[in-house]
This record gives C-alpha cells, structure tokens and sequence, in this order.
C-alpha cells in the first residue's frame, strides 16, 4: 500500500544528489499516523523535504514540528542572550533585519559556513525545520551536502586515519563566526569548548557510516598535534565541499525545508544585506551520543 499516494500526497526526489520535494501536504494540519510514518520514511530515504506554499503561524510550526519529537530550544540570540521569540523560546529566528535597533534574527545577511546545527553540545539535534517567511530576491540560497556519500567517497587512507578519532566541535562561534555570548575568542584549538564528537558517525538505525564534522573554524582532532589536526581537518572538508554531494535550495515565501541535521551538512550565501530574509526554525531533540 501505497500510504503517501492514498493520503494524496507525492514524493518528488529532487533534481539532485539528495532531497526530495513533498507536495500535497498542508503542514497547518494534523496528520493521521499512516501519513506521518510516510513522511518519516520519504525523510530518512532522502535526508532533506522540502513543503511549498505553507502558511504557519509560530504555534502551527510549532505543532508541525512536534510531530517528529520534542523540540530542542536554540542556542540564545548572540546580541543579548535571550530568546528573539519570548512567547516562542522552543523557536530559533533566522534573519539579517534589525528593526528600532533590535535584531530579529541571527546569521545576518553574510555567508553562514558548512555546518551541521548545535553539534558542540554532547547530544545534537537530530533534524531541524525552516519555513521562510521572507525571502531575498536573490542569494540567501541553502545548500545540504550528503554526509554518507562524502563518507563512502573517502579515500581508503583518509578512512583509515579518521577511525576511531574524535573532533572538538566549537561552542563559541556561530555558523556565521560571531562570538556566542559568555564565550572567550578561541586562540589554541586543543582548548577550544564544545562537544567531542566522532568523525565517522554510525548510523544506529542502518548500520552505515557518515562523517560527522560540525563545523570546521576552531575544529581540533583530539590526540594529534595541532599542525596534523589541522591538515587533515582540511582534507576533510576539501572532500566535502565537493558539489557533487550537494543540493542548492532557492528559497520562495512560504517554504519549509526539513533536514536531518546528523546526515547532512548545510550552508548558507550571503545575500543583499539590504534585502529582508525572514525564517523560523525549529529542532527537534536528538537522542544519540556520537562517541
Ligand atoms: C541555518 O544555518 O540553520 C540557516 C540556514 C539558512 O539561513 O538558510
């Protein structure tokens, strides 16, 4: 039986490495069991969703996102610690516009590097949702790089030498490279805070292996001398940067874009800073330890 189709809904696979587009579901709505499992089922096949033209509200995101477990509350707004949605504190924003002074977002309008989300703590969100509630004419676009790919794609010697080893992942910075509030700058990596996470992840319901590198500013592999570290954290990173493990998302009003932030990497383009982009993100709580 096809669960998805009987609900009328479509699992289109995107025109690339990965990502599928979702169409016929209205996210404002409750799902019935049968059509959420499908949606769970076309997630983990493709790591990325993407929604058209939906219409939340915060408290129908929200709900929306409920579905897949409970939320993990984001890291606080860097300009003054607090929550930028008070009546939504379980809500990130995603915004370059400061309005009476306050900003109603964080990453701003410039290049948000390769990262997966919160990995500096010790149990890292397992998925996140954006919906775009304003978008740039142009830039702003999302990437998503497919981590088990890049993984598979190693070369015999770069799996080797990441066996077993464990990374710091940076708590102090911010995808866009701002300074978290009550963190110091970072000027020797083997003391960097953050979470040690595995280089090669496992995944526990399949069994496959993909890298697991954070984000790589302020990055150390924990045992190796800083210069080593350093040389094969960028080999890594040169590997996945690779287009061929990637998508690009151009957003329009109205998206939802649903990852799965232990599976993918993503990154962010600058845009015009004098454009408005506007976007909610929720996280959905993760359970495992990547050690
Ligand atoms: C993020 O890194 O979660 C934000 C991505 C985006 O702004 O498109």
């Amino acid at each position: 039986m096809d669960t998805m189709a009987d609900a009328g809904l479509a699992v289109v696979p995107l025109d690339a490495p990965l990502g599928a587009e979702i169409r016929g579901l209205d996210a404002s709505r409750p799902m019935t069991p049968e059509t959420l499992a499908a949606l769970e089922a076309a997630w983990a096949a493709h790591f990325v969703l993407l929604l058209r033209d939906q219409s939340l509200d915060d408290d129908r995101l929200v709900a929306f996102s409920k579905n897949f477990g409970a939320l993990d509350p984001p890291a606080p707004s860097p300009y003054t610690g607090e929550s930028f949605l008070p009546a939504h504190p379980e809500l990130n924003v995603i915004s370059n516009v400061v309005e009476g002074g306050r900003h109603l977002g964080t990453l701003g309008d410039g290049e948000a590097v390769w990262h997966a989300d919160m990995t500096y703590v010790d149990v890292p969100p397992k998925a996140a949702i954006l919906y775009a509630l304003e978008v740039p004419p142009a830039g702003g676009d999302t990437y998503f790089a497919d981590m088990f790919a890049a993984y598979d794609a190693l070369p015999a010697e770069l799996k080797k030498a990441i066996e077993g080893r464990v990374a710091i992942h940076d708590a102090a910075h911010n995808s866009a490279g701002m300074l978290r509030k009550g963190y110091e700058e970072v000027t020797d990596v083997t003391r960097t805070p953050g979470a040690r996470q595995k280089l090669a992840r496992t995944d526990p319901a399949t069994g496959r292996k993909a890298l697991f590198l954070g984000r790589r500013p302020h990055a150390y592999v924990v045992g190796l001398p800083v210069a080593e570290s350093d040389a094969l954290l960028d080999e890594l990173w040169a590997h996945v940067a690779d287009p061929k493990f990637a998508m690009c998302h151009k957003w329009r009003r109205g998206d939802v874009l649903m990852w799965l932030n232990l599976c993918v990497l993503h990154r962010r383009d600058s845009f015009d800073g004098t454009a408005r982009r506007v976007m909610h993100r929720s996280q959905i709580k993760g359970t495992e330890r990547i050690v």
